[in-house]
């Protein structure tokens, strides 16, 4: 069953199954969303009913509330919650001090929410999302739906000033139409090759009227769990300064693979 994993799968299961082990009994676990963050959700259901863990998620989309709620997760609302002992979640891109791209899967609303409302954020990812500057990967943008062209212009013009290499931004598409967020907003994708200063513009766009977020994460992430395909797990604590290194067993006992969709 495991040969069927090509190796990014096979290195974000690790990379989720390693961080999985840093949950314990009795915590409010923010659950995040995408193709990482889903392989977390099904090592902790596997936990839930084969270890009598006790957890309380809270997710960070429906589609993960659809999918904690299949594998036997309880699924709290962060209100109900109140604070999160940790929270653990993937990214599209993060740098050497642990600051994030995320929204490629459009959640990211709701993902920066929760993380900020947690002791700590573990992000879990392959290898290949770690990069020496930020921006190759789309910055996603939430905005509302009401005149978002204007967003859009206003967010260009902000741009000019700033440290980034491209300047364009496009509205997310699905199926043909705007893409539709939990929260009932649309995200710009901004193309900006490389960010100078995320710090800087991470502020400064959440100052233009219409935007609602940006999927710039600073000083969020506490610790990566990198996963390879070959098993290895790198474990980074950006507090601590420490580096560990370790594998994970992909047993073929392991069910997790046959129905994962997401
Ligand atoms: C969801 O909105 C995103 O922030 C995801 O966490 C991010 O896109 C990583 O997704 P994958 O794990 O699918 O690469």
């Amino acid at each position: 069953m495991t040969g069927e994993l090509s190796p990014i799968d096979r290195a974000k299961f690790v990379a989720a199954k390693r961080a999985a082990e840093m949950v314990q009994d009795g915590m409010r676990v923010g659950l995040g969303t995408g193709s990482t963050a889903a392989w977390l959700v099904r090592c902790l259901g596997e936990m839930v009913r084969d270890e009598g863990l006790r957890i309380k998620g809270v997710p960070t989309s429906t589609r993960t509330a659809e999918l904690a709620r299949e594998v036997g997760i309880e699924v709290v609302s962060l209100d109900q919650a109140g604070w999160l002992d940790i929270t653990i979640d993937g990214a599209d891109e993060f740098d050497g001090e642990l600051n994030l791209i995320k929204g490629g899967g459009g959640a990211l609303l709701q993902e920066k929410i929760v993380a900020t409302a947690s002791d700590q954020m573990v992000v879990i990812a392959d290898a290949g999302k770690e990069v020496e500057k930020l921006g190759a990967f789309p910055l996603p943008v939430e905005v509302i739906p009401f005149g978002w062209q204007t967003t859009r212009s206003l967010i260009e013009e902000t741009l000019v000033a700033l440290d980034v290499l491209g300047r364009s931004a496009a509205l997310r598409m699905s199926g043909g139409a705007p893409y539709v967020t939990d929260e009932g907003n649309h995200i710009l994708d901004l193309h900006l090759q490389r960010i100078g200063n995320a710090r800087q513009l991470a502020l400064v766009l959440n100052q233009v009227p219409g935007v609602v977020e940006n999927g710039l994460f600073i000083d969020i992430c506490d610790r990566v769990v990198i996963g390879f395909g070959d098993g290895r797990v790198e474990v980074r604590d950006i507090n601590e300064g420490t580096i560990e290194h370790d594998q994970v067993d992909v047993a073929e006992k392991d069910n997790l693979f046959t129905d994962l969709a997401d």
